[in-house]
């Protein structure tokens, strides 16, 4: 019985780190296809595969995963985050974007 109560709560360890290191879910292909049409405007500053420092200053964007670019994204358009001194102008890259536009494009550009 002893065996049994640790090794369920071992597996509970397991699923739960599970749930706090999972990614946002895939795009299908009709949602890739919308968030490659609105990844074309940040391609200027970012690059073609997300593999700049916009502007000298931003991270690269290819080595962020899907949830850090979407909670970067969503802290711009609440107008929460300054990383580097240009909050501002991300903030009005996203501000009109909805929550699910920011997801496609978080899956997305951490697949580029
Ligand atoms: C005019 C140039 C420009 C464009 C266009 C632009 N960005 Fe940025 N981006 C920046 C700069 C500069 C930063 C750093 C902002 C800061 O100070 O936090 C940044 C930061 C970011 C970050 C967080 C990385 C970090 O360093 O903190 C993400 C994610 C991001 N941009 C995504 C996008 C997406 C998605 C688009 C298109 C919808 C886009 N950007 C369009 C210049 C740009």
């Amino acid at each position: 019985m002893i065996k049994i109560l640790i090794s369920f709560f071992i597996s509970l360890t397991f699923i739960s780190c599970d749930v706090v290191n999972q990614d946002l879910p895939q795009n299908n292909y009709a949602q890739n296809q919308r968030a490659g049409e609105i990844f074309e405007r940040c391609i200027a500053c970012h690059g073609q595969n997300a593999e700049k420092h916009a502007l000298g200053k931003s991270d690269i964007l290819a080595s962020y995963s899907s949830l850090q670019i979407k909670d970067a994204l969503e802290s711009y358009r609440a107008g929460t985050r300054d990383k580097h001194g240009m909050g501002a102008l991300m903030k009005a890259q996203v501000i009109d974007f909805s929550g699910f536009e920011i997801r496609i494009l978080s899956v997305y550009i951490s697949e580029l």
